[in-house]
């Protein structure tokens, strides 16, 4: 048993380094975190930080929320296990009536429980196969569905979830996701969605049958692909052709849901849009871990058990956790919470872009925001001063990260207060000033794009 002392962050690390593998974690900082609480983290050396990262929008409800430790901590000492996979528990059946009720889709929902958003999609597209008799599925580029072999066979966001695992699963065809940096400078939105709509038809008119199609996955805004929404118009065109196609429409909420933008679900960011299936995870127990696929009860009821069955899913705690998540979403308004503070911080991104000439595109859809940051000569992405800035806000006391080497990844805990909030908006621009004056130094590679 190693004994460490407090400012043992490096240590901590060295140490674990010996038993860690490579592939378990994406490197950024040398940050052991000891506690946290609401939007703000202390790290082994007593040093806080305001979290803008939300580890990974996994505690939209904030570090330990006292209501949800509460919930927790009385489950746990009645039952902290006994496998939903052959008899029921209190929490998880409350939940599974709550969380059915909630869900974007109308008439009787049904959802089996998961372990990770990873296995929620695998999931679904199990009870996609399943219903439809199909076998392919299609997604888009830039998604991030997991990282069990079905998920990552449906991702397209990084070469490393891919690069000496193959063969992915049969089966699985990648579309473009319409992300604004593919628009071409003389096309106006219409004349792009259409060419994107376009390149989205291509392969069923050359190489997949749209009959053989179970399922179109997509993440309405994604994540990881750099906090982008897809133009409401396309996502039309796309649920349109599904419909005519009789393939389903699901939607992967598993890092935009639980009011991240601003409403429970992001496809709630299209009205008129009703997915047949969608998957949920992360938030949705404040980071314990639960996943749900939900979905039309038809298409939940196409498979018999143990078709997706999991000895931990729909544990007692972690679904108590989820209750009392909800809970707080409801009582702290959470869902406006987050859509007020998002207009605030499109603001000051906003002016950061008006003041530096390297904050490119922002994109704010609630307390959810992607911010590009670009080289000022060819606004072309620039990976090395988005990790200068981040390195910087790291030091002065912001944890944040990037997605696509080039993104400032924005998704700070709901419940950050606006006090909290305007303090990261101040170091965020020390740290800008700081590159501007060219007084960051820091070259080592970091982040997704590392290798
Ligand atoms: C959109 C999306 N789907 C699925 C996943 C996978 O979730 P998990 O890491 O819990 O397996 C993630 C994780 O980042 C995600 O962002």
């Amino acid at each position: 048993m190693r004994c460490y002392n407090l400012s043992d962050n490096k240590k901590i690390l060295k140490d674990e380094s010996q038993s860690l593998s490579n592939a378990a974690r994406i490197k950024y900082f040398d940050l052991v975190i000891e506690s946290g609480k609401g939007a703000i983290l202390t790290d082994v050396d007593g040093k806080k930080y305001i979290d803008l990262l939300a580890s990974a929008s996994a505690t939209n409800t904030g570090h330990s929320h006292p209501h949800i430790v509460d919930a927790i901590t009385k489950q746990a000492q009645k039952l902290l296990q006994y496998t939903p996979a052959y008899f029921a528990n209190v929490p998880a059946a409350k939940l599974s009536k709550r969380l059915t009720d909630l869900s974007p889709i109308e008439g009787p929902v049904k959802l089996a429980w998961g372990n990770s958003g990873s296995d929620a999609n695998d999931a679904l597209i199990k009870f996609a196969r399943g219903y439809t008799g199909r076998s392919n599925v299609v997604s888009f580029t830039g998604a991030y569905h997991g990282s069990t072999y079905g998920s990552m066979s449906a991702s397209a966001v990084s070469l490393n979830m891919s690069r000496k695992m193959g063969p992915l699963m049969d089966g699985f065809y990648k579309v473009p996701f319409p992300s604004p940096w593919y628009r071409r400078n003389y096309e106006n939105e219409d004349e792009f969605i259409d060419r994107m709509f376009d390149e989205f038809k291509l392969p069923f008119e050359t190489y997949v049958p749209a009959d053989e199609v179970a399922v179109i996955l997509v993440e309405p805004i994604q994540g990881d692909g750099g906090i982008v929404k897809a133009p409401t118009k396309y996502l039309e065109k796309v649920y349109q052709f599904a419909h005519e196609h009789g393939i389903l429409f699901a939607v992967d909420e598993v890092n935009q849901g639980m009011g991240r933008t601003g409403k429970w679900w992001s496809i709630q960011n299209f009205p008129g849009l009703e997915p047949d299936l969608m998957s949920v995870g992360k938030s949705l127990a404040s980071g314990l871990p639960l996943s749900a696929v939900i979905g039309k009860k038809e298409i939940m009821d196409s498979l018999s058990a143990p078709a997706n069955v999991y000895t931990t899913a729909g544990n007692p705690v972690t679904t108590a956790a989820s209750l009392a998540t909800l809970d707080v979403i409801e009582d702290e308004h959470l869902l406006q919470r987050s859509h007020d503070l998002g207009l605030e911080a499109k603001k000051f991104f906003d002016e950061m872009h008006a003041k530096f000439d390297f904050v490119g595109d922002v994109r704010m859809y609630g307390l959810d925001g992607g911010i590009d940051i670009v080289n000022p000569k060819n606004q072309k992405a620039d990976t090395d001063i988005a990790t200068k800035l981040i390195y910087r806000m790291f030091e002065l006391g912001v944890v944040m990260i990037t997605v696509r080497g080039n993104i400032l990844r924005f998704q700070p805990p709901l419940v950050i207060t606006k006090e909290e909030l305007h303090q990261a908006f101040d170091i965020m621009e020390q740290a800008m000033q700081d590159e501007e004056a060219g007084k960051i130094a820091f070259d080592a590679k970091i982040g997704w794009s590392a290798d």
